[in-house]
């Protein structure tokens, strides 16, 4: 992979300073540049949706595979009908409830949408970010922009500039730096194509939230199991091995004790653990709490930067407390299992 770009970096503190950085993003996005953002996820790689040849870019920055579709990012409900084939009566329900923020809705899409967004696929993932930078980037280019999270493919997705500059330096035009994210893990992905709306992958927006709003609402079995062999994925995403650092992930089920003793046992050269706040005491070996473990939100919040640390420790193996399964917990869940690999041990 070819760093061939000057990456300009640009700090953005809010909408009201720092106006020229953030007008100088906006038309790097409308040169057909690619620029990376904040939002209330995660940080995202932008370029114009429309334009086939910066979407191009994207893939290539990250090192993405071709079939994995993007996510379209707008900054009011108008700009989405010339984007999708149809909107069903359960979207206006969702974005009356959860727009602007982290949820991405998958439509039939229309014929403005390039092949390379959606992979191939006839339909069209769409997110109305809260963060109001994003927002003002979004409107100040005056395009539909695709973004996938601005990490290298298979890496923790960025929740901080210093991710985004680790991962894509001189890779892509210019890296916006507005501090840290606020939610932490990606958006919730529903599919709105079929008889019953679909969780494809759990975000901030929990399924509890969205049975509200809707009834009946599935969870994809690839939440929370690997895709059986030669299956196909409704959301591509979710074949590949992900939020994975280079170090082995191991998850742990089990009370602080059960955990403590596991690791403890296991003390050794490279040998860390990713534990919660209230692990730390009985822990012999180093460790990087990822939140406390009664609180969903904080986990989603640090786990990618904790999973970074990992790394940067050097650590082999990296044994993982699992968090609760309900609320923003699915997601975290979610994530962890994929960094794990589905490895997971039953204390
Ligand atoms: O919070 C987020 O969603 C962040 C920020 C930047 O907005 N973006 C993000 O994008 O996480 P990405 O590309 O890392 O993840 C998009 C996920 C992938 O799993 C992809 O397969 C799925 O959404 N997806 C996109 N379009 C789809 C479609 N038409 N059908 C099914 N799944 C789709
Ligand atoms: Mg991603």
């Amino acid at each position: 992979m070819a760093k061939d770009r000057d990456t300009q970096l640009l700090q953005v503190r809010s909408i009201y300073e720092d106006m020229e950085n953030l007008q100088r993003a906006a038309d790097l996005l409308a040169g057909g540049g690619l620029v990376a953002f904040p939002t209330e996820t995660v940080y995202g790689l932008g370029a114009n949706a429309l334009d086939e040849e910066a979407v191009a870019g994207i893939f290539k920055a990250k090192g993405r595979p071709q079939d994995n579709p993007l996510i379209v990012h707008v900054c009011s409900l108008d700009m989405i009908s010339p984007l999708v084939a149809k909107v069903p009566e359960a979207a206006i329900r969702l974005a009356g409830a959860f727009w602007p923020g982290p949820l991405t809705m998958i439509f039939p899409k229309s014929g403005a949408v390039p092949a390379a967004v959606s992979g191939g696929l006839d339909t069209v993932a769409i997110r109305f970010p809260a963060h109001m930078v994003a927002r003002e980037l979004i409107r100040r280019a005056d395009l539909p922009i695709a973004a996938p999270s601005a990490n290298l493919s298979g890496s923790p997705s960025p929740t901080t500039a210093q991710h985004c500059i680790h991962d894509l330096m001189g890779r892509v035009d210019a890296i916006v730096d507005s501090g840290s994210c606020g939610v932490g893990l990606e958006s919730t992905v529903i599919s709105l194509t079929g008889e019953t709306p679909r969780v494809l992958r759990p975000g901030g927006v929990t399924v509890e939230q969205l049975r509200e709003v809707l009834g009946e609402v599935e969870v994809d079995p690839a939440v929370c199991a690997p895709l059986a062999k030669g299956a196909a994925a409704a959301s591509p995403g979710m074949k590949y091995r992900h939020y994975a650092p280079r170090a082995r992930v191991v998850l742990l089920e089990g009370d602080r004790r059960a955990f403590a003793e596991y690791v403890n046992s296991r003390k050794g050269e490279g040998v860390c653990a990713l534990c919660f706040e209230e692990d730390l005491p009985g822990l012999e070996v180093p460790a990087v709490p990822y939140g406390a473990e009664r609180d969903s939100a904080s986990q989603a919040s640090r786990l990618f930067a904790a999973l970074r640390r990992v790394d940067e420790q050097g650590a082999k193996t990296a044994y993982a407390h699992c968090p609760g399964k309900t609320g923003v917990g699915l997601a975290v869940y979610n994530r962890l299992l994929r960094a794990a690999a589905f490895e997971v041990v039953r204390l």
